[in-house]
């Protein structure tokens, strides 16, 4: 057999592409299943936005543009970015642009990391900040997010764990995939305080910033003392403008670092669809009544969503504070989460994911997405009242 490289080993994929592939198995063969796996919200692009793009495919818009990402495109992202970060002043030139979030988390780390740099990430953690690390040479080190302290760093073990080799410090705050936890402004100046002593970089990937509840003000570690040479801001529109099969994405970076991204991207993906960007502009500027609403449907939801899980006799669930998911508490039952996860799927035809598929300290977890219509978590919540009652 011909042989591939070590850095595939041991890739591994995301939860959520493995069960979503299991349930479409199981609709297959007739079952009704209730989607609460995958990390998209159930709304429609807004019309304004679809309508833009439309009209550029008509226009002709669909040839390549600076790699970077268009001029007014970034001056668009810069002016909304900033307006949402204290109006730190921020030129467009430190904005990127790419096809979705994803490569903005990967090739600033391939930029920054050199073999044998140490990462701290959150765990449990969006997947991909542990493969793109090992992929960038670099060796993971999970800081973990406990219940007890609302899912946010635990601190101690951050400040154990940091050292002269920690290169790259992870954050995903506000809305934490998968817990919704929002990191506290005290917490925030903690990590940037050792990231300046350490002198290393954060990349704060902020892609619920818009999907916040309860008209919570959140703080960007940018704006923190020092932090602005430093810090890597990751978001997107896939979240925010419903926008997940569009990929466009962006990040704020120092200009010296987004020069070397550029040549990554340049080599790696090109340019982003021109017709996407185009679309992107209008997301920025143009009316944001949809997404508001999609956010106000989103706070209901999660209220009586939460309220049902733990109605759930030995289940038990923090409100999250921003973005679209549940992670309840399932310890009591003594059963891995693997595999209560797939007798889930497999008994009630609720698709869900163990907390495992975040890391290893999402044992004793599940994280349910209540991105679905009020009638399907309805249903889902009384098909596992009904699994948890009968469960050996
Ligand atoms: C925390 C987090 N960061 C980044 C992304 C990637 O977003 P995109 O679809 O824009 O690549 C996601 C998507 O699920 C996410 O949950």
């Amino acid at each position: 057999m011909l042989k591939f490289a070590n850095r595939v080993q041991d890739l591994q994929t995301e939860g959520a592409l493995q069960v979503l592939a299991r349930a479409k198995e199981l609709e297959a063969g007739g079952r009704e299943i209730i989607h609460l796996e995958v990390g998209e919200p159930d709304f429609p692009t807004p019309g304004n936005i679809c309508q833009s793009a439309i009209q550029a495919i008509q226009n002709g818009h669909t040839k390549y543009t600076s790699v970077r990402g268009m001029p007014a495109l970034r001056e668009a992202i810069a002016e909304r970015a900033s307006k949402r970060r204290d109006n730190i002043p921020l030129d467009a030139q430190r904005i990127v642009v790419g096809p979705g979030g994803k490569p903005l988390l990967f090739f600033p780390a391939m930029a920054i990391l050199n073999p044998g740099d140490e990462v701290l990430y959150p765990d449990p953690g969006f997947p991909t900040y542990r493969e793109m690390i090992k992929i960038a040479g670099g060796v993971p080190v999970p800081v973990p997010l406990y219940e007890e302290n609302n899912f946010s760093f635990d601190l101690n073990a951050f400040d154990r764990l940091i050292n002269q080799k920690t290169r790259l410090i992870i954050i995903n705050t506000p809305g934490s995939n998968p817990t919704g936890s929002v990191i506290p402004p005290e917490d925030l100046k903690h990590i940037a305080e050792a990231a300046r002593r350490y002198d290393c970089w954060v990349m704060s990937d902020e892609m619920y910033e818009n999907i916040v509840f309860d008209n919570l003000q959140v703080p960007s570690i940018l704006t923190l003392p020092g932090m602005d040479e430093r810090t890597i801001v990751v978001d997107g529109f896939s979240k925010t403008f419903a926008m997940t099969g569009w990929r466009l994405g962006y990040a704020i970076m120092p200009k010296e670092l987004a020069t070397r991204v550029e040549l990554l991207l340049t080599h790696g993906t090109g340019s982003t669809a021109e017709f996407t960007q185009i679309a992107g502009i209008e997301a920025m500027t143009g009316d944001q009544t949809e997404c508001r609403k999609m956010v106000e449907a989103f706070q209901v939801r999660r209220d009586r969503f939460i309220a049902g899980l733990n109605s759930i006799p030995g289940v038990h669930c923090l409100s999250p504070k921003a973005a679209f998911y549940a992670f309840p508490n399932i310890k009591s039952f003594g059963i891995r989460s693997s595999e209560l996860s797939a007798r889930i799927l497999n008994e009630t035809g609720v698709a869900l994911l163990p907390g495992t598929a975040f890391g290893q300290y999402g044992e004793g977890y599940l994280r349910l997405s209540f991105a679905n219509s009020i009638e399907n978590l309805d249903k889902a919540i009384e098909k596992l009242r009904q699994f948890f009652k009968n469960i050996k």
